[in-house]
């Protein structure tokens, strides 16, 4: 790939659960381990644009010891299709909504999250409705396809 910088976009539904618990898990992860990554995340539908991520989702993500500082819910743009190496989706609804908006030079950027830690189910759930160990599940998930990720980059880039 031509870019100096690997660029990673994770998507969700609402980008104020899964995908920012994403995109805080992985810059965690990604300063840890060295590397200079662009992270951001979006939403595929627009029901809390520019709102920070859901308290529980906050909680449950600095009790393990990541930040959510300056997060912000915005929707999936067209141009993200051009400028990120990796479109990640949480959810098969996610994926096929992201196929379905982009042009197909795009869709070998499109995967699923869990894609990278194959042991776990491939999607990873929608807490919104849910209870607390929802966000626990989505935290075990991001953590585990975050590390898979951060191997596939080093390999890549
Ligand atoms: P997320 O969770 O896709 O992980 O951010 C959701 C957040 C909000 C809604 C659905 C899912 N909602 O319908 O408002």
């Amino acid at each position: 790939m031509s870019h100096v910088v690997p660029s990673v976009l994770f998507v969700c539904l609402g980008n104020i659960c899964r995908s920012p618990t994403a995109e805080a898990v992985f810059r965690h992860k990604v300063k840890e381990a060295g590397l200079d990554v662009s992270i951001d995340s979006a939403g595929t539908h627009g029901y809390h644009i520019g709102k920070a991520p859901d308290s529980r989702s906050q909680q449950a993500g600095q009790a393990r010891g990541y930040s959510f500082a300056g997060l912000a819910c915005r929707k999936v743009d067209s141009s993200d299709f051009e400028k990120f190496d990796y479109i990640l989706a949480m959810d098969n609804d996610n994926y096929n909504n992201l196929i379905k908006k982009s042009d197909a030079q795009y869709h070998h950027k499109v995967h699923m999250m869990m894609d990278f830690a194959p042991a776990y189910d491939n999607e990873v759930p929608d807490p919104y409705y849910g209870g607390a160990q929802g966000f626990e599940l989505v935290l075990d998930m991001i953590e585990a396809a975050s590390d898979g990720l951060i191997k596939d980059i080093r390999r890549k880039f």
